[in-house]
C-alpha cells in the first residue's frame, strides 16, 4: 500500500486556482465597494469642514453644539481644544485614508503615498486618543456599553496603526498592506456607525430597537461593536479568499461584497440627504 504524505494530503484538499473570470468578478466587487466608500467618506469630510470648520473660522463655536452633546463648553479650554483637534483630524483621515488604497497613487506617486501615510497614521492615532479623552473625561452621548465599544475601536486603531507602521519600516509590504486595510476599516468605524444607523432607520421607517431620546438600546449597543467588527470580519474573509479561495469562494465573496455595498449605498444616501447635506 502506498503511503500518503502530508504534502499530497494538502494537495487533495486544496481548491483548484479560480479561473480569470472569477478573479475579475471579485476585483469588480472590490472596486464597487471602494468607490462607494470613497464617495461616502468624502461627503462626510465635506460635512465636517462645512459645519465645524466654517463655524470655527467665523469664531462662532456655538455651531459645534448643533450635533454634539458635549461640543463647545464655555470655560473648558482643554476639552474645547481636544474637540477641535479631534474634528480637524477627523477631516484629515476622512480625506487622506482612501487615497492610500488606490494602487495607481501608490505606484505612480510613492513619495505622496509615504507622506500622506504619515499624515494619516498621525491623524488616526491622535483622533483615537482625543476620542478616548472625550468619551471618558468630557462626556459623550450613549451608555457604558457603547462607550466600551467605541473605546475598543480606538484601541484597535492604535494597534493597527502600530502594526502598519512596523511592517512598512521592515519593508514587509505584503503584511503592511494587510494591516493598513485593517486600520482603514477601524478608522472608518465612526463613519460605518452613521451609515449603519441610517440604513437601519431607512429599512424600519424610523427608530427601532433603541430609544431616540436617550440614544440607548439593544441596536445601538450592537452597532457600537459591529461598526468595526463586521467590516473587519468581511476583510478577513476577503484576504483568505484572495490567497487561497477557489472558484466558489470567489463567487460567494463577490456576492457578499456586492450585497454589503448595496446596503452601504442606501445608508450613505440616507445619511447624505437626511444628516449631512442639511447641516452643510
Ligand atoms: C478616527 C476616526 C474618527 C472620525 C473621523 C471621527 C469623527 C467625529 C465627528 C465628525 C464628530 C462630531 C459629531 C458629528 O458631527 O457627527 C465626532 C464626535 C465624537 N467622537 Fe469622533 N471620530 C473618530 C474617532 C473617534 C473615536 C475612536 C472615538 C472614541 C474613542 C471618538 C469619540 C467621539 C466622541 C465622544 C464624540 C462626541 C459625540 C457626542 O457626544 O456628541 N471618535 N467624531
Amino acid at each position: 500500500m502506498t503511503s500518503v504524505t502530508s504534502t499530497s494530503l494538502a494537495d487533495l484538499v486544496r481548491e483548484p486556482a479560480p479561473p480569470e473570470w472569477a478573479k475579475t468578478a471579485l476585483a469588480s466587487a472590490v472596486k464597487f465597494w471602494f468607490l462607494c466608500t470613497f464617495a461616502g467618506q468624502l461627503v462626510f469630510a465635506a460635512y465636517i469642514a462645512a459645519l465645524y470648520g466654517r463655524s470655527a473660522l467665523r469664531g462662532d463655536f456655538n455651531g459645534w453644539n448643533a450635533v454634539m452633546t458635549h461640543g463647545h463648553i464655555l470655560g473648558d479650554s482643554v476639552g474645547n481644544v481636544a474637540i477641535g483637534v479631534h474634528l480637524l483630524l477627523a477631516l484629515v483621515v476622512m480625506m487622506s485614508g482612501a487615497l492610500q488604497l488606490v494602487p495607481g497613487v501608490r505606484h505612480n506617486a510613492p513619495a505622496f503615498h509615504r507622506w500622506n501615510g504619515r499624515l494619516y497614521l498621525a491623524g488616526a492615532v491622535m483622533g483615537g486618543l482625543t476620542g478616548l479623552y472625550m468619551v471618558w473625561f468630557r462626556g459623550a452621548v450613549g451608555d457604558l456599553v457603547q462607550h466600551l465599544g467605541t473605546s475598543l475601536n480606538a484601541l484597535l486603531i492604535l494597534l493597527f496603526a502600530g502594526m502598519a507602521l512596523r511592517r512598512a519600516l521592515r519593508r514587509d509590504f505584503a503584511s503592511h498592506s494587510r494591516w493598513a486595510l485593517r486600520l482603514f476599516l477601524a478608522v472608518g468605524g465612526v463613519w460605518f456607525f452613521r451609515i449603519g444607523l441610517m440604513f437601519w432607520l431607512a429599512i424600519h421607517g424610523g427608530p427601532a430597537g433603541f430609544n431616540p431620546d436617550t440614544f440607548t438600546g439593544p441596536f445601538l449597543s450592537f452597532l457600537a461593536y459591529a461598526q468595526y467588527l463586521l467590516p473587519l470580519a468581511v476583510l478577513e474573509l476577503y484576504l483568505r479568499c484572495r490567497t487561497s479561495g477557489g472558484v466558489m469562494a470567489h463567487i460567494a465573496m463577490a456576492a457578499v461584497l456586492t450585497g454589503v455595498t448595496l446596503a452601504m449605498s442606501l445608508g450613505i444616501a440616507v445619511a447624505t440627504v437626511g444628516m449631512w447635506l442639511p447641516r452643510m
